[in-house]
């Protein structure tokens, strides 16, 4: 594995590889890697002849009082996990090299971020599909994969994908999980040991969700409510949402049918903590 910081160089080893007629696979992170973080790496060593993976803290799609400074960074540690799950190239420029002064261009995808996360987090998506854009103009990948736990991410990237014309697929893998049905973030390690505790609600109000649908219920309040009413028995748990949507547009619906996404987002001490589940639902 070879670890790249420059632009220049990045889009050198790609041009060489698309020359060779390589496929490239990239997988884009903030670094910190997770389990979940390592699976989209074993996913790119699949699909691709070149993998690589983009290690950024991009300051752009932090808001103001978010936690830009104290997002968790660990550079030794994961190269080592990179490299030992099939990495070629870890691209990790600097922020000057990706923002250079005078920077003054951003892509932004309407519509789809003005939902869910969008909603509290006003600006993040157009930081992430602007450093997105620029990754992909540097790397050039054939592939670019995300996971699931980032639902709505993946839908603004590939609404923009579509939009702009990139010559590239996006995969989406599924949300991985601790034992207890956390789904895997960076922002886990922010949890004190009760309120990680706490935390074992959100993935079970997602199940007991879906045994509802199972069940035959349709009516999208009565399961929000029922979700809301379970986090609302962990004291320390602030909900930001829980919204059922259409699972193309984001849009709330009121009748579950078709591709439904349940989504939420809880705050718990530090960390803002999201999850949801995609179903197929028929009428
Ligand atoms: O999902 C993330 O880690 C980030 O939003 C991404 C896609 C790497 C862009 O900074």
């Amino acid at each position: 594995m070879i670890t790249i910081e420059g632009i220049t160089q990045m889009r050198g080893v790609s041009r060489k590889a698309r020359e060779e007629g390589k496929l490239i696979a990239l997988v884009p992170t903030m670094g910190f890697f997770h389990e979940g973080h390592l699976s989209l790496i074993r996913k790119a060593r699949k699909v691709g002849d070149l993998v690589v993976v983009s290690s950024f803290v991009n300051p752009s799609q932090f808001g103001p009082g978010e936690d830009y400074g104290a997002y968790p960074r660990e550079p030794e540690r994961d190269r080592t996990l990179a490299e030992e799950n099939g990495t070629d190239v870890l691209f990790s420029p600097s922020i000057e090299e990706m923002y250079p002064q005078g920077y003054s261009t951003w892509v932004e995808v309407e519509g789809l971020t003005e939902v869910l996360c969008g909603r509290s987090r006003p600006g993040h998506f157009r930081g992430v599909t602007t450093v997105v854009t620029k990754l992909f103009h540097i790397v050039q990948p054939h592939y670019a994969i995300f996971g699931q736990k980032d639902y709505q991410q993946a839908q603004v990237i590939k609404r923009m994908v579509d939009d702009l014309n990139f010559d590239l697929r996006i995969l989406v893998e599924p949300t991985v999980r601790e034992p207890d049905g956390l789904a895997m973030s960076s922002r886990n390690l922010y949890l004190t040991p009760a309120e990680r505790k706490d935390t074992v609600i959100l993935y079970p109000s997602l199940l007991r969700a879906q045994e509802l649908v199972q069940e035959g219920e349709r009516d999208a309040g009565r399961i929000s409510d029922m979700i809301r009413k379970m986090i609302a028995d962990v004291e320390r748990a602030e909900i930001d949402y829980v919204s059922i949507v259409d699972g193309e547009n984001l849009r709330p619906i009121s009748q579950l049918k078709g591709k439904v996404l349940i989504a939420l987002a809880v705050k718990i001490g530090k960390a803002r903590l999201i999850d949801n589940i995609l179903l197929s639902v028929d009428e």
